[in-house]
């Protein structure tokens, strides 16, 4: 596998291997690589002939008091993980080599921003602003600088799985956008780089997040089309751990994220939760097809 650090020595990897009639995957990822990137991972090998992870902690999409000086870091240990894989390529570039103008006085930080409008109105997007187009922003430049024809992302982001399909329909990138299903723990919590922030009171604590998407998932195959029930539903199972601070639960369409009163037989839904357990954000989320109206 090879390290590269910069984005001509990317590009110019990527040149060679489709000169060679290879196909190419990319695996996006902030590093700190846990089983639910190793997923995605395993599945872009199955997708193309060359596949390439990049690791970078993206400062754009991190907003301020949020984790971006404290998020893990562990560019020795990725390396390992990913060689050991058969992964042909890992793209670990800079800040300064991504963002190169950051300390341009007169013209500081990025001028041209990749915008998603309207899908981030709900969910995380109403609580993280700015978060989305810092994350479509640089997924658009890590296009250009690994030059994918799939790339794989995990539906545990779902909101930005969802907004990433809608990015390379409306701008015509000629990337195949791969979903995999969350990975979780035995116990049912999604696996997070966030997870290790938990004392091991709250991360006893944290499954109630699936145990809440699993409640919403029962209630909408249970022929519930109020989505405050299913709402009701999830804030019930939160209810369970004592220290966990709800920021939302809510039910919208699947495609445009908007909010839903009656769930209408057919429609596919997301029922999504995001919760504070002290400082630590966890997400999760399920997709959910509401079923045919009952006689
Ligand atoms: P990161 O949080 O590192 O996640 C990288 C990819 O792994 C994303 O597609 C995410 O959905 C997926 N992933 C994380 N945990 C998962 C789990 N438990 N099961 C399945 N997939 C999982 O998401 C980002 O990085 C960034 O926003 C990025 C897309 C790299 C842009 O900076």
């Amino acid at each position: 596998m090879e390290l590269l650090r910069t984005v001509d020595a990317m590009q110019a990897q990527a040149d060679t291997a489709r000169a060679a009639g290879q196909t190419l995957a990319l695996v996006p990822t902030l590093g700190a690589l846990h089983e639910g990137h190793l997923a995605l991972v395993r599945r872009a090998l199955t997708e193309a002939d060359h596949v390439t992870v990049s690791v970078f902690v993206n400062p754009t999409q991190f907003g301020p008091g949020e984790d971006y000086g404290d998020y893990p870091r562990d560019l020795e240990g990725d390396r390992e993980t990913l060689a050991a894989l058969d992964v042909d390529a890992m793209f670990a570039p800079s800040v300064e080599e991504m963002y190169p103008y950051a300390d341009d006085e007169a013209l500081s930080g990025p001028l041209a921003w990749v915008n998603v409008e309207r899908l981030d109105e709900h969910l995380c997007g109403a609580y993280r602003e700015g978060h989305f187009r810092g994350v479509t922003t640089v997924v658009s430049k890590l296009f250009h600088a690994c030059k994918p024809d799939v790339a794989v992302f995990g539906r545990k982001d779902a909101q930005q799985y969802v907004i990433l399909q809608r990015l390379v329909e409306d701008l015509l990138f000629d990337v195949d956008i791969v979903g995999v299903p969350t990975v979780r723990e035995s116990d049912g919590l999604a696996q997070s780089s966030r997870n290790e922030y938990l004392d091991p009171d709250e991360r006893e604590q944290a499954p109630v997040l699936y145990e809440a998407v699993t409640a919403a998932e029962e209630a909408i195959e249970g022929g519930e089309q109020a989505a405050e029930g299913v709402v009701g539903a999830m804030e019930n199972a939160l209810a369970a751990a004592p220290d966990a601070d709800v920021q939302y639960a809510e039910v919208v369409d699947a495609h445009t994220l908007q909010p839903v009163d009656r769930l209408v037989p057919g429609q596919e839904v997301l029922a999504a939760v995001a919760v504070f357990f002290g400082e630590t954000r966890l997400i999760d989320n399920t997709f959910a097809q509401v079923p045919p109206a009952q006689a």
